[in-house]
């Protein structure tokens, strides 16, 4: 990951999603203190373990978020979530432990109407990658079926 510094945003660089103004100072806060509380937490630090350097990863989320919200992007960043997220082990159970710890870190760090906000993008987008989890998951496991039948009738 490449950045050049005269890129970075300014902590306190705006960007505005719907009305609701974000400082970069705030994504990195959320983030920072979220992927701490990941860390601690006994169910999530275990698919969480392919992380070799969390201040990269939270660098990289940071970023992810920053760009979503609409923010200039300033890494040279390429993000595979689907994939990702499905040889980490994604499920419902962990998305509702995800999600629950996220919007605890939402509500410490900011106001009301911003953490209202950043919980509907999370819900919204992880229904969209249980959906693409799902959709994966079909085609990985039909692949490894294509793969037992050829090899069974050659
Ligand atoms: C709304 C919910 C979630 C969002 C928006 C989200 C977002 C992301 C993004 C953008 C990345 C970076 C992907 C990349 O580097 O290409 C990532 C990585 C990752 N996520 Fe999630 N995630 C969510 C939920 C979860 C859950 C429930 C798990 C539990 C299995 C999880 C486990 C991971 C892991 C293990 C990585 C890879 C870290 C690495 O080795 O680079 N995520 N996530």
């Amino acid at each position: 990951m490449k950045m050049k510094a005269q890129d970075y945003p300014a902590e306190n660089e705006l960007i505005s999603v719907n009305g609701v103004p974000f400082r970069h100072r705030d994504i990195f806060n959320v983030i920072d203190d979220f992927y701490t509380r990941i860390q601690l937490d006994p169910v999530l630090q275990v698919p969480f373990r392919s992380v070799g350097d969390w201040p990269e990863h939270i660098q990289r989320l940071t970023h992810f978020w920053w760009v979503r919200f609409g923010g200039k992007p300033y890494l040279f960043n390429h993000y595979n979530p689907v994939l990702k997220h499905f040889f980490a082990g994604f499920n419902r159970e962990l998305l509702t432990r995800w999600l629950s710890i996220f919007h605890e870190t939402l509500q410490t760090h900011l106001t009301p109407e911003q953490a209202t906000l950043w919980k509907l993008v999370s819900e919204r987008m992880g229904e969209g990658l249980s959906m693409k989890n799902e959709l994966f998951r079909r085609e990985y496991e039909s692949r490894d079926q294509d793969i037992r039948t050829d090899s069974g009738t050659s």
